[in-house]
């Protein structure tokens, strides 16, 4: 079975994260058909809505943290698995609408700052610990979590890297609703069915024009992030925090 399945109905791509085992944690190949799935439905007029959707006990354990230590996940022309999804979330011009329940972790969070609209279970736990792994924001999230936030909301989340759960997260404004678990991927089809009803070119320029004030900065932003998490992550903090992840214990920090 693949580890990401795609269902194309009623002008609704549907991306849903199919590696449960490992708790959904994105390969670089997750990214890729991710990237190529978002680059296709971009120009393809019988998309009109995606749904990205995980499990209703999780929906992303982050970057598969042994997926790291593999291959350079960022690269200096912008064209790795993880910069092509990003890149694709962000200029991404149709409506895409999340469904999250339980752990959504790193880039499980900061993709939704690039989604419309983000239903969530009540079991949802947002977090980015990405100084807890010795690296730095990324997806653009050192700009749009403080925006959407507030400053110490948004530096609490990413300088301690502590879950938030699904309340606090609709009190700030990054989910839309919250329902039972086993009900939030149903309330996104019916929503993105809602909005594949309605006329896809006044949708299209409504998102344009909802977004067209921090676009360039966005990108702008997105660069300069992957530009230091790539290098932190060749430093001995991150090396460190991922060997504790994979030998199940906890990170020694002093002296880094
Ligand atoms: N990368 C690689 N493998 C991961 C992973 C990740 N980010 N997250 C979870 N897994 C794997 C675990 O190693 C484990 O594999 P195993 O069964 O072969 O040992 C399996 O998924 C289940 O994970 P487990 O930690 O036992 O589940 P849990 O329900 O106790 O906890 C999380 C779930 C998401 C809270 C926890 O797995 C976690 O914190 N993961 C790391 C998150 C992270 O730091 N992501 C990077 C952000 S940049």
């Amino acid at each position: 079975m693949s580890d990401i399945l795609i269902d194309h109905a009623d002008g609704v791509l549907t991306l849903t994260l199919n590696r449960v085992e490992k708790k959904n944690a994105f390969t670089q190949a997750m990214y890729t058909t991710l990237a190529d799935a978002l680059d296709a439905a971009a120009t393809d007029a019988t998309t009109r809505v995606v749904v990205i959707q995980g499990h209703a006990t999780v929906f992303s354990a982050g970057n598969d943290l042994r997926d790291f230590l593999s291959g350079p996940p960022i690269s200096g022309d912008g064209a790795s698995p993880v910069q092509r999804f990003i890149a694709a979330m962000a200029q991404f011009p149709k409506p895409v609408l999340a469904a999250v329940c339980g752990p959504a972790v790193g880039i499980g969070t900061t993709m939704l700052f690039h989604c419309d609209l983000v239903y969530a279970g009540d079991n949802a736990a947002f977090s980015m610990p990405f100084v807890n792994l010795g690296l730095c924001p990324e997806a653009g999230s050192s700009l749009l979590a403080p925006r959407l936030m507030g400053y110490h909301r948004a530096a609490e989340a990413l300088l301690m890297g502590e879950p938030f759960m699904a309340e606090a997260a609709l009190e700030v404004g990054l989910i839309n609703r919250i329902v039972p678990p086993t009900e939030a991927n149903a309330l996104a089809q019916t929503q993105a069915r809602k909005l594949a009803a309605k006329p896809s070119a006044s949708v299209i320029e409504t998102k344009r024009l909802l977004k067209q004030s921090q676009a360039a900065e966005v990108t702008q932003r997105i660069a300069e992030e992957f530009s230091s998490f790539g290098r932190m992550l060749q430093a001995p903090a991150a090396r460190e925090a991922i060997a504790a992840f994979t030998e199940k214990r906890r990170p020694d920090f002093s002296g880094l």
